[in-house]
């Protein structure tokens, strides 16, 4: 049976459009797939610590050379790895702040991004030396911004270094199937929000069928199918740009 991760990084809770967004998505998902683990992990309430000198020098230590401060300075690390490692599907649902991520979700990823343990560095790979560690996860990400235009031909399309930036890194998470979904327009508070936010709930259960279609058929637990990618955000295909290997 799939388990999801759930990863919140809003610092709004009941207010927020894109916690909403995810609370839709775990439901409809496990409406269709009741037995399922869902691990929820609010990275906007408790969000987890930058990383610091004493964590890197840790990290590039062996396990069986660390110090106890070591092993210590690596136990948030550890733990958010952890629950990685079990999912299969990893729903993001995050704000757009300054055009990018907010910190938290910046702070989540350099604590599960380690050397060794979502990674391997080998200069013998040539050009390419970083290769991840899991592989077959799904990811969505279920987003919100106040501005619009950030989809492919958008007027803000350059603007946005929060979905490019999450399917760049998202390599070292194991994921090899994106998708996401996002809701525009939040500052003007007009019509075309509220088309935004009504376009971005109705794509969910189609979303999550084909989610599910995919897992039936798959050996795998979430299929990783590079042709099932879908972006919802203004309807576009932003995701094209992202390549796996
Ligand atoms: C600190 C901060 C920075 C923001 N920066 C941007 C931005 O760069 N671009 C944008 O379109 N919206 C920006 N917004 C608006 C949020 O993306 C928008 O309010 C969104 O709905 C927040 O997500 P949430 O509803 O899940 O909390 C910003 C909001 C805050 C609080």
């Amino acid at each position: 049976m799939p388990k999801l991760l759930r990863i919140d990084a809003s610092a709004r809770s009941s207010r927020s459009l894109s916690r909403a967004l995810g609370n839709r998505f775990i439901s409809e998902w496990l409406r269709r797939n009741p037995g399922d683990e869902v691990i929820l992990r609010d990275i906007g309430k408790t969000p987890p610590p930058a990383i610091s000198e004493a964590w890197i020098a840790a990290a590039f230590t062996p396990p069986e050379r660390r110090s106890l401060d070591q092993a210590k300075a690596l136990a948030v690390s550890d733990d958010l790895i952890a629950e990685l490692r079990r999912a299969d599907l990893i729903v993001v649902t995050t704000p757009m702040y300054n055009y990018g991520m907010p910190s938290a979700l910046k702070a989540w990823v350099d604590q599960v991004v380690r050397v060794n343990e979502t990674f391997t560095f080998d200069l013998g790979r040539g050009d390419h030396p970083l290769e991840p560690v899991f592989t077959g996860k799904t990811m969505v990400m279920l987003t919100a911004s106040g501005e619009f235009g950030f989809s492919a031909g958008g007027i803000r399309q350059d603007m946005d270094h929060l979905v490019p930036h999450l399917n760049t890194v998202s390599k070292y998470l194991g994921v090899t199937d994106s998708h996401h979904i996002g809701i525009e327009y939040q500052e003007f508070d007009d019509l075309r929000h509220a088309r935004s936010v009504a376009d971005a709930h109705d794509a969910i259960p189609a979303l999550v069928d084909r989610l599910t279609a995919a897992d039936a058929n798959s050996s795998r637990p979430v299929t990783a199918r590079a042709a099932d990618r879908t972006n919802t955000a203004g309807h576009d295909e932003r995701l094209g740009a992202y390549s796996e290997s």
